[in-house]
């Protein structure tokens, strides 16, 4: 695990940035989730945030270590800092298209999902989760996956413009799977991440020395309850805190239930011996015909965000368009979508001036998009932080990458703190048992935890009401981990909720 990039992000955020920011934040919501964030008393400023919010800001000094970007925003929704006017325009006009309700007549259908972006996009601001959610099947038999792509497969279109064409899961599919609407906040930073910062993460999952790299096979997942105590430490060397950046007075780190510190000390874990073993996917990009690291979607299916507007316009809402220009037929019946496929395909049509349609203005919008914007840190929230990479979530949740260099200023080498290496993982029966795009039955992407407290409910089909519920349910790779969590004391689990309700 790449630990210098954290002690850079560490000391080059803290210079100057932390206070000011701090200011600005906004809670999310009156209500806090399952009641893990006190709530505030008070009215609310222009920003939202409340005046015992501000003077708890401005007494708390910046956060130890995984502080907000320059990027970061005062809140949900808005664009990225530092965006030029034109592009601060393009974000607009993008958001604008992002919200336009298609119709039959500008194409929606036959089958589709939704009539547009922001009805399944929406909480927080425009462009968030939400508990919508989308259907996949396909057939599993002897290990093997079919899509039933000739039966409309693997994605169900639950909607149609007549119900006589309305598609059906079909009954050869055996397995059949949920996907919840993630959040779209911060992607253009993780589309700036080059792929190889990303290949860097499944290789220092790798075994050490005479292992074969990141992409051989799963080791077992590790069976019955993790032993007590340190897990299993390989020949990585300690991890030296990051100077300068934690607490003066870390809080207790212990993970042995009513033993104080239990002796247990900030380290680096090899992270194949904790068994966590992820791998990049390899995708061929849809825009560029390039072979490129997946990274959105559950599984890593997409590359960058105009694949994924354009397999959304087509998938979603049965928009044809440059990238997907071939409808949907309904349950793969092409007599069917004959008769009633009457606007000529391709529907999102091009500007022959610009070479743009609306999948690019769609595009603007969630590239200028800013990340999630932070709470301020309580001491919980700072101590769980701490706890939280001493159990070893961030071996999976890596706590920031960097964007590379880039044409458009506010992309350029930033920090991203997603809280994920964006890798596919054995996640046990976590797993969907739907293959996609590089991604076997048995693997599942790291999500990003940034801005959690506005994409509840949890995990790929939504089957977590809470964050508690999320973490408890991890398996396979990441079984240790949850192990861990699960014997901190009642007070260290409330720690790391109020650090990822902060984040
Ligand atoms: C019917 C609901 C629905 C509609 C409509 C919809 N989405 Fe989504 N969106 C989802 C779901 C569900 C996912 C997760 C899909 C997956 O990974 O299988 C998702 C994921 C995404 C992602 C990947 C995010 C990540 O975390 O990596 C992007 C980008 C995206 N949608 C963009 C769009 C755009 C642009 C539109 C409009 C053209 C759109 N979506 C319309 C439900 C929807
Ligand atoms: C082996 C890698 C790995 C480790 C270790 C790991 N996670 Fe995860 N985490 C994942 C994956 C993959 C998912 C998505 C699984 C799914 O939805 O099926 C996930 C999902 C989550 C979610 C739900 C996110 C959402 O948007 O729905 C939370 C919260 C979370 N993890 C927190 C933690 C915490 C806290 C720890 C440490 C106790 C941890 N994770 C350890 C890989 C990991």
């Amino acid at each position: 695990m790449n630990r210098v990039g954290k002690t850079v992000i560490a000391s080059s955020l803290v210079v100057g940035s932390g206070l000011a920011w701090n200011l600005k934040i906004a809670p999310l919501r009156a209500e806090p989730p399952s009641g893990l964030v006190p709530l505030q008393s008070g009215s609310l400023d222009a920003n939202g945030a409340t005046l015992r919010e501000q003077q708890r800001a401005v007494r708390h000094q910046p956060r130890p270590r995984l502080m907000a970007p320059p990027t970061g925003t005062a809140k949900f929704g808005d664009p990225l800092r530092g965006l030029t006017t034109a592009q601060l325009a393009a974000f607009t006009a993008g958001k604008d298209e992002f919200t336009n309700v298609e119709t039959i007549e500008s194409g929606l259908g036959p089958i589709f999902n939704e009539s547009s972006c922001v009805a399944c996009h929406f909480t927080g601001a425009t462009g968030g989760a939400s508990s919508t959610f989308v259907t996949r099947f396909g057939r599993l038999v002897n290990g093997t996956f079919d899509p039933l792509a000739s039966l409309g497969g693997s994605l169900l279109q639950a909607k149609a413009i007549d119900p006589s064409i309305r598609e059906v899961v079909p009954s050869q599919a055996n397995v059949i799977a949920h996907r919840q609407t993630t959040p779209l906040f911060g992607l253009g930073l993780i589309e700036a991440i080059p792929d190889d910062e990303i290949r860097a993460n499944a290789v220092a999952s790798a075994p050490p020395p005479g292992g074969s790299g990141g992409t051989q096979p799963i080791a077992p997942a590790p069976s019955g309850p993790a032993p007590i105590g340190p897990p299993p430490i390989g020949p990585a060397p300690i991890n030296q805190p990051p100077t300068g950046s934690l607490p003066t007075n870390p809080p207790p780190v212990g993970i042995r239930p009513g033993t104080g510190t239990g002796g247990f000390q900030p380290r680096d874990f090899n992270l194949a011996a904790d068994g966590i073993l992820g791998r990049a996917a390899t995708i061929t990009d849809v825009v560029s015909g390039q072979q490129r690291v997946g990274r959105f979607g559950w599984k890593a299916q997409q590359a960058t965000l105009l694949a994924f507007a354009g397999d959304a316009y087509l998938n979603e809402m049965g928009i044809t368009n440059r990238l997907f220009p071939t409808e949907n037929a309904p349950n793969g019946n092409l007599a069917k979508l004959k008769a009633f496929d009457h606007v000529k395909d391709i529907e999102d049509a091009v500007d022959p001036t610009t070479g743009r349609s609306d999948i690019d203005t769609v595009t603007d919008f969630m590239r200028y998009l800013a990340p999630p914007p932070t709470v301020p840190f309580t001491a919980s929230a700072s101590a769980g932080s701490v706890l939280f990479d001493n159990i070893n979530c961030s071996g999976c949740h890596k706590p920031v990458m960097f964007t590379g260099s880039n044409s458009i200023a506010a992309l350029d080498r930033k920090p991203v703190p997603l809280y994920s290496d964006l890798l596919l993982h054995d996640m046990g029966s976590l797993n969907d048992g739907i293959a996609q795009a590089d991604a076997g039955t048995d693997e599942m992407r790291t999500p990003p935890l940034w801005g959690l407290r506005a994409s509840a409910p949890y995990l790929h089909d939504g089957r977590a009401a809470t964050i508690e519920a999320a973490i408890l349910a991890h398996d396979g790779e990441a079984l240790n981990a949850r192990d861990r969590y699960a014997h901190l004391t009642p007070q260290q689990r409330q720690q790391i909720l109020d650090f990822l309700n902060s984040i």
